[in-house]
């Protein structure tokens, strides 16, 4: 009896864990393929939305691409002048994304005019409940059916508790 119980209890305590978990909670890291000859602009928009503190890795091959940190201008430019930091060593960068803004980066080797080049705008999180919008209801659903396993579970244990 005893032993079934503390099983029940632990069994409650891993659903509720998992129906608490939220959609989304920390940083992700989002890699990318620098390559030459390459037009980013699709790439930016399968992989929005971007959020502040997330993580971009950029993958290169050394002297073929370096990673250039520029302001607006320079990104509609192509133009590495006034960089604000740039990358080129070893097989990648990593870089976190850790203000709400826009970030443009470029490379500096001649291929930024033909789209290797990236306008990044970085969105807060969203709060842990937002109001349902129709971006959110994929999420709501699923937060929904995994209450309804929760509450499924409860019942199956207690009836289970009051047959022993
Ligand atoms: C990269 O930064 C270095 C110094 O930090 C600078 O000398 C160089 O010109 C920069 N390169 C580009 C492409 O901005
Ligand atoms: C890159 O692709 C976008 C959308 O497909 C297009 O509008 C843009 O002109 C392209 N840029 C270059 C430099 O080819």
């Amino acid at each position: 009896m005893m032993g079934r119980m503390r099983v029940a209890a632990a069994l409650l305590l891993a659903l509720a864990a998992c129906a608490a978990l939220p959609s989304r909670t920390a940083a992700n890291k989002i890699s990318i393929n620098w390559k030459p000859n390459t037009n980013y602009s699709d790439w930016v928009k399968e992989h929005s939305p971007f959020y502040k503190d997330d993580w971009l890795v950029f993958y290169y091959t050394a002297g073929q691409a370096d990673v250039v940190l520029v302001d607006e201008a320079g990104y509609n430019k192509c133009d590495a002048t006034n960089s604000i930091y740039n990358y080129s060593k070893g097989r990648n960068f990593a870089f976190q994304l850790n203000e709400t803004k826009t970030y443009y980066f470029i490379c500096s080797y001649g291929y930024c005019y033909g789209g290797m080049r990236l306008a990044i705008k970085t969105e807060k999180l969203p709060p842990p409940s937002p109001p349902p919008s129709a971006k959110d209801r994929n999420a709501a659903s699923f937060a929904r059916s995994h209450a309804a396993v929760l509450y499924a579970a409860v019942a199956v244990l207690a009836a289970l508790l009051r047959m022993v």
